[in-house]
């Protein structure tokens, strides 16, 4: 990955020290937030990679996935709700793929809400492209879930 500037933010690895912050700005954005101890065993899992963006040093946009045996799973893609809509997701997803292809991922998958338009334009955007539906994926609704692919030029 190393370390992107573009304008005056900058992308870098999450640590652990930043989780208080990720915490406090994106608890609106999931039903399912996760914990202190969920997001720290996620930082801390070697096949894990999550990104932070930080503007002004203040962290605003994050992403993360799991990379395993040349397939990166994208886990997890956040913009703190005052930033959205200016292009930051799209710039953190731009990243992950670049920094997962670095690390050797063939292909990229993901699952997102059927309902979060936002979310699929942005991995539409950059590549992604649907592949099936998973009927009642999620827990808390029974919403169903859009499949997601994309193939690098490798795979
Ligand atoms: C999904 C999310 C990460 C997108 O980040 P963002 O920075 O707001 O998105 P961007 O500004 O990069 O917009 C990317 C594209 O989506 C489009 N978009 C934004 N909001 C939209 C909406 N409500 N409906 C349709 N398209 C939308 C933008 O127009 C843009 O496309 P364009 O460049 O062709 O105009 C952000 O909305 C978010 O954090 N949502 C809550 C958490 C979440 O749902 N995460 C994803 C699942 S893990």
């Amino acid at each position: 990955m190393g370390t992107t500037t573009k304008k005056s933010s900058k992308i870098r690895r999450m640590t652990a020290a930043d989780i208080p912050l990720v915490i406090t700005l994106t608890k609106d954005l999931f039903k399912d937030e996760w914990s202190q101890e969920t997001w720290l065993t996620e930082v801390n899992n070697s096949i894990s990679c999550y990104t932070v963006l930080e503007l002004n040093e203040q962290i605003i946009v994050y992403a993360g996935d799991w990379l395993v045996a040349g397939e990166a799973q994208v886990v997890r893609v956040a913009v703190a709700s005052k930033f959205q809509g200016q292009g930051l997701g799209d710039l953190l997803v731009a990243d992950m793929i670049e920094r997962a292809m670095d690390e050797g991922a063939l292909a990229m998958s993901l699952e997102v809400r059927e309902s979060n338009k936002p979310a699929r334009k942005v991995y539409e955007k950059n590549g992604f492209v649907e592949s099936g539906i998973r009927p009642n994926y999620y827990q808390d609704d029974h919403e169903n879930a859009v499949i997601m692919w994309l193939q690098t030029e490798q795979g």
